[in-house]
């Protein structure tokens, strides 16, 4: 099957999409010896891309569920060398990436994969996939006080889609905090905790539980493990 070249190209590890795209304009990138500096370009498997005349070599798509524990970045290097993401897969061959975000103080179930297409599917807003959040707020909620986020609460001057909210258990005691559950299924940057403060309940404390079916059952912080073909069939077949 033929593919554009950018996707060829970052599906190697090479580079992102983007990074590709500025590669085949900038004339770093060959076809079967030629130089080509046409986006969009389609190769045919048998083709023999190179970038800087280094031929590519397919990577294996892989994909991983991580358990990110709090206290890591989401994201693939950082300049203040804070432990970030990549570090847990150091024993990976292929150059794996996070699916979306997690804040540095959340923990929880992160997508890795090397499969861009895959990634993007996983992230649009336009794919309702389900992520599952437990928040430990300040404050002890009613669930009326709840009742604007099932509705759809405005975050920064936008309407967010309704939200599935339960209230696990409520401290009545000295610190007066209470766990709630939300399920989501947009991506926006600081979502959840944008919500919460929005109601009157500052999170402090925040955990993915689940992202879609994929949940963190038998896994501790800092341990990935593989997904199944199933999983990942299923991942799909939800975004479609
Ligand atoms: N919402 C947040 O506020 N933080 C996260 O890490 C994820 C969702």
């Amino acid at each position: 099957m033929a593919e554009r070249l950018q996707k060829v190209i970052a599906h190697a590890g090479v580079a992102s999409r983007r990074h590709a795209e500025e590669l085949i304009s900038a004339g770093q990138v060959t076809v079967n010896g030629s130089v080509v500096t046409t986006l969009g370009t389609q190769v045919e498997p048998g083709d023999q891309v190179a970038v800087n005349g280094v031929p590519l070599t397919k990577e294996k798509l892989q994909y991983f569920l991580l358990y990110k524990p709090r206290g890591v970045i989401t994201a693939v290097t950082d300049n203040k060398n804070r432990k970030v993401v990549t570090d847990f897969f150091e024993d990976v061959r292929e150059r794996v990436y996070p699916v979306g975000r997690l804040d540095y103080d959340t923990s929880g179930a992160l997508i890795m994969t090397n499969d861009g297409e895959f990634a993007n599917m996983m992230m649009h807003p336009r794919y309702h996939i389900d992520k599952r959040y437990v928040a430990k707020v300040e404050g002890i909620p009613t669930n009326l006080q709840l009742q604007p986020l099932r509705e759809g609460v405005r975050v920064d001057g936008r309407k967010l889609a309704p939200a599935k909210v339960k209230v696990l258990s409520r401290d009545n005691g000295g610190k007066r905090t209470a766990i709630v559950e939300l399920t989501i299924h947009q991506g926006l940057n600081h979502q959840v905790k944008k919500m919460f403060k929005q109601v009157g309940f500052p999170v402090i404390k925040l955990a993915r539980e689940a992202f879609g079916p994929l949940t963190l059952d038998g896994m501790s912080a800092g341990d990935y493990r593989k997904l199944t073909h199933q999983e990942v069939a299923r991942l799909k077949e939800m975004a479609e």
